[in-house]
């Protein structure tokens, strides 16, 4: 039975990421630990690691982005939260025998050889939700 290990990190979307680093950064006093340009998604991201988990603010840095079409549609806020879990395809298999309604039908591999993938907010109660394997 696959099984969900951790929350492995929380996503935001900002429209300005000084704005939004002196809130998480100054006045929280989380550790920035790194900001990086993410050209394959035109975005720009920022990772907060907190006890094992970490925030990640992105920022689109071009309007034809998924992630700015994203902020236009609805706004700075929340985006989704991803969970660790041990075995991403028995998981989605799980999920697929329990009508649970997936945006990717198979796990993606991230360019540092993660494999995720994303439930739709449908099936969560509104929340979207990525699984990862590391
Ligand atoms: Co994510």
């Amino acid at each position: 039975m696959p099984k969900i290990k951790a929350v492995n990190h929380v996503a935001v979307v900002v429209d300005d990421m000084d704005k939004s680093l002196s809130f998480w950064r100054d006045a929280l006093g989380m550790e920035l630990h790194e900001l990086r340009d993410v050209p394959a998604e035109k975005s720009q991201v920022a990772f907060l690691p907190i006890a094992g988990a970490e925030v990640e603010l992105v920022m689109p840095t071009s309007g034809d982005s998924g992630i700015a079409k994203y902020l236009v549609k609805r706004g700075p806020g929340m985006h989704h939260i991803c969970l660790e879990v041990d075995d991403i395809d028995g998981m989605m298999a799980q999920l697929k025998a329990k009508q649970i309604r997936l945006i990717n039908e198979a796990p993606r591999t991230a360019a540092d050889g993660k494999k995720y993938a994303f439930i739709h907010p449908e099936s969560t109660g509104g929340v979207l939700v990525e699984l990862y394997q590391i």
